[in-house]
């Protein structure tokens, strides 16, 4: 069984490595197995936790181990081997049209690896919690399409591949000098993609798996975090709670009297942005958050209505109802205007687009016949009409 698993993520600087240790402590504390893993290389967790980390789980305290992820190791581990291999089919693409944007290792592509230890603690059944410190927003968002991409790569790329290496090989060597890698390292990116999928499932179990955006009481910080939430809908990702830190507290008195005011403000919109998410709140403290006696005083303040490893929240963004004749498909996507979003129907495949960021979903097989005939934006979430495709006009349909 996947592990309870959550996620911390949100804008540079904002807290999430202090809100991520909390909450593993606390739930250690109500006697929890707990594991908090970190992919960030400034060691920032193991001096949270003053305690000294390695890439393996560490123990730090009755329940915990902690775990600062090497994303060197795991880069060699899964991916050495096939580096050269796509640098070949990057510079072939001309050749076999997969464009670079598939293919080229994304900035990020190190916590993607990282990210992959949620497999091996899913599959090593050890753990009742996983809490995961995350990169900044925007380096995970961009790891959350790619397992879509690799889905799309394995269905519609892999099964030719014979053909466009064949295709690809004489160009290679004699254009460009690139040795074409054989069958055992195709077997190797071949596990990797399945691997991604596998994560991407795991990352999918709403009733296990959830994000927690980490957020100042900032215009900026909250504004970033709105588009995060939007995309972590549009992907499926469960976000089951909102952390609020650093608020200025009534002590802070007449000198800080004005930012406290305006905090007042941002957290009220933070409120209305974001319900019916739960708003969880940590006051700014008097001193940096280090070591386990202000790592529980955090703990305390942020979860003092609930427990940590609670699922705060279990809303699903996207919902389907099939009939005889019509369906519709609802998808959450808080935040985003009329005019943002196009849809477009490629046989299964619903592409959306949402402000740049696209996302392919595969249609159930009874939608075969269906297509979308309309799109409306409403209540944050948009819904798409599909008729069955004798009632319906061609192609694509446009917001
Ligand atoms: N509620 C708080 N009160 C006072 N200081 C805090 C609070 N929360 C976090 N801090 C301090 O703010 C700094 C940044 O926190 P933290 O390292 O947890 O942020 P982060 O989001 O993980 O940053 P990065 O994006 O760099 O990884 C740290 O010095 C931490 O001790
Ligand atoms: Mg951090």
């Amino acid at each position: 069984m996947i592990p309870r698993t959550i996620l911390y993520t949100g804008k540079g600087g904002v807290g999430k490595t202090s809100v991520a240790a909390a909450t593993a402590r606390r739930c250690a504390a109500a006697g929890l197995r707990t594991v908090v893993l970190s992919t960030d290389p400034a060691h920032s967790l193991g001096d949270v936790l003053e305690a000294s980390l390695g890439a393996e789980p560490t123990p730090v305290a009755e329940h915990l181990w902690a775990q600062q992820v090497s994303a060197q190791e795991e880069m060699e581990r899964n991916w050495a081997a096939v580096q050269e291999w796509l640098g070949g089919m990057l510079m072939e693409r001309g050749v076999n049209r997969i464009s670079a944007e598939e293919l080229t290792v994304p900035p990020g592509m190190d916590e993607l690896f990282s990210l992959l230890q949620l497999k091996a603690h899913q599959e090593a059944g050890e753990w009742d919690v996983v809490v995961v410190d995350c990169a900044p927003t925007g380096e995970t968002l961009r790891l959350l399409s790619f397992p879509e991409v690799a889905r799309w790569w394995l269905e519609k790329v892999f099964p030719q591949r014979n053909r466009l290496l064949d295709a690809a090989r004489p160009f290679a060597r004699a254009l460009l000098d690139v040795q074409l890698p054989g069958e055992a390292v195709l077997d190797e990116v071949n596990r990797l993609v399945r691997n991604l999928i596998a994560m991407h499932e795991i990352l999918r179990d709403t009733s296990r798996v959830s994000i927690r955006l980490v957020m100042n009481p900032d215009r900026v910080v909250i504004d970033e975090a709105r588009r995060t939430f939007t995309y972590l809908n549009l992907y499926g990702y469960l976000t089951d709670a909102v952390v609020v830190n650093r608020i200025f507290p009534a002590e802070v008195g007449a000198y800080f009297g004005a930012w406290r005011e305006r905090q007042q403000t941002h957290l009220r919109e933070v409120e209305e942005a974001f319900a019916p998410v739960p708003v969880l709140r940590a006051p700014y403290f008097e001193t940096e958050v280090r070591g386990a006696a202000m790592l529980d005083r955090l703990g305390d303040a942020v979860f003092s209505t609930g427990r940590a490893e609670a699922l705060l929240h279990d809303r699903v963004s996207e919902r389907l109802e099939v009939g005889e004749h019509e369906a519709t498909l609802h998808l959450d996507l808080p935040f985003v205007q009329r005019g943002d979003v196009a849809l477009k129907q490629i046989g299964l495949e619903l592409i959306v687009r949402v402000d740049g960021q696209k996302r392919t979903m595969l249609l159930p097989p009874g939608l075969a016949d269906f297509r979308p005939v309309g799109a409306s934006l409403c209540d944050g979430g948009l819904t798409v009409r599909f008729t069955a495709a004798a009632r319906a006009p061609q192609e694509a349909a446009r917001v």
